[in-house]
């Protein structure tokens, strides 16, 4: 028994789902996994931060293979990456803003350019136009705000002269997972205690030519704290369905989400996505479990483009009222409405109402009896009526009291639960 462990906290409310071992470090302890990820299942909202030489190009952080721009091209971008000082304590503040509470920042992409200060290669910010570690001065604003430190660090490397011959030639590959092994020994050891390594696109090799398993021995030797994801080719701690919420089954699991169409900062890139999808994708993945790591990516000097300011700062505005109906949401299985979304803490149901129908939301199928409802950020109390198909709440305003989205709190007497199945099938018909 790890004395470490929340006694309080059940594997349900853990993992959302029943949770799976997997072969690595610490096979079949879920208990100590538990340990490990009991705050991050907690914060479920985090800000994803794409950065690199990239962002002086403007168009994305493929633009390298997209463009087929040769190595000696795209090179002396290194030199003209010279940010301004610290602007990482803008995301941080704004992350905090915005109700997350934790940040995944890309120390390398595939572009192979790191920002930290590594002895393995001259291609990093304190020997390029930086001239200063700027994963040192992540690190630090992130915890100045007290949010939790991540690492991205892409294993597929378009500069690395093995990065792609590691496939085919064995010496290579040895140079090459020496190489990447070692950038991730050196960021869990330069920076103190770091709470999320998010491995990348491990393109070309398996998780044999990599040697997965002893990259993660060697993370949880020198952070045994931290959680990994599974884009290693290990399961790791939890999954990234990318671009769209989908559960795991049996796992943890973290959507990953733009806020235009591109990670890096493309500036003609405008299909911003509305602070109401935003509010709406936190409360899909609460509902189900799992988390939502939402990205910016800020210009070459560190700026974060203007819009994304906007957008985030409207969903931390949502966030002071109704935070704590997404934050450690235990898992709901009820789910279905045209205008709601739904989340769930114990007893209570959070009915998230998106589209503001006017006086009367109703919610169909609940089996569980409703003892009370209210407007959860005002407080105050509202009307309703129960019967074997639906839940009425009736005189509300004709107008959504809250913006984006309005929660209405229904207080039940067990776990809520909704079978649309019964309302299908036995709510009686009428005569032809
Ligand atoms: C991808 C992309 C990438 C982005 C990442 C985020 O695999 O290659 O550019 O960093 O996913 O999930």
């Amino acid at each position: 028994m790890n004395t470490n462990m929340n006694t309080s906290l059940s594997r349900r409310d853990c993992f959302g789902v029943a949770a799976t071992a997997w072969s690595g470090f610490a096979a079949g302890d879920e208990t100590e996994r538990a340990r490990r990820m009991q705050w991050w299942h907690e914060a479920k909202f985090g800000m994803f931060i794409h950065w690199g030489l990239y962002s002086v190009l403007g168009r994305h952080e493929w633009v390298m293979e997209q463009e087929g721009i040769p190595v000696a091209e795209y090179e002396p971008l290194a030199k003209k990456f010279v940010p301004k000082p610290v602007p990482m304590r803008e995301w941080a503040k704004l992350a905090k803003r915005a109700g997350m509470k934790y940040m995944v920042m890309t120390t390398k992409h595939h572009e192979g350019f790191c920002l930290f200060d590594s002895k393995l290669t001259s291609y990093c910010a304190p020997k390029q136009g930086a001239g200063r570690d700027l994963v040192k001065e992540y690190v630090e604003s992130v915890r100045a705000e007290g949010l939790r430190v991540g690492f991205y660090h892409s294993l597929m490397d378009w500069h690395h002269p093995d990065g792609a011959r590691c496939e085919k030639d064995e010496a290579a590959r040895r140079r090459f997972v020496d190489y990447i092994h070692g950038q991730i020994n050196e960021l869990l050891t330069q920076y103190g205690k770091i709470d999320v390594l998010w491995y990348d696109v491990p393109w070309p090799l398996d998780a044999a030519g990599w040697e997965s398993e002893k990259m993660n021995k060697m993370v949880f030797g020198l952070q045994p704290d931290i959680i990994v994801n599974n884009r290693n080719r290990l399961p790791g701690d939890f999954s990234t369905p990318e671009q769209r919420i989908e559960a795991a089954k049996g796992a943890a699991w973290e959507a990953c989400m733009t806020m235009n169409d591109s990670w890096g900062y493309h500036a003609a890139d405008d299909a911003w996505k509305s602070p109401k999808t935003v509010v709406r994708n936190l409360v899909t993945c609460a509902r189900q479990g799992g988390n939502y790591l939402f990205n910016i990516g800020p210009t070459a000097d560190g700026s974060i483009p203007a819009e994304s300011v906007k957008i985030l700062t409207a969903v931390g505005q949502w966030m002071d009222r109704n935070a704590a109906t997404v934050r450690g949401a235990d898992v709901c299985t009820v789910s279905r409405s045209n205008y709601c979304g739904f989340t769930r803490k114990g007893n209570t149901l959070y009915v998230h109402v998106h589209f503001w129908p006017g006086e009367t939301v109703v919610v169909a199928g609940l089996t569980t009896k409703v003892k009370s409802a209210k407007l959860f950020a005002s407080g105050k109390p509202v009307k309703f009526t129960q019967d074997d198909w639906r839940v009425k709440i009736t005189e509300l305003p004709a107008a959504a009291p809250d913006n984006p989205v309005t929660v209405i709190a229904l207080e039940c007497d067990g776990e809520p639960k909704q079978d649309m199945d019964r309302v299908r099938r036995e709510k009686p018909r009428g005569g032809v």
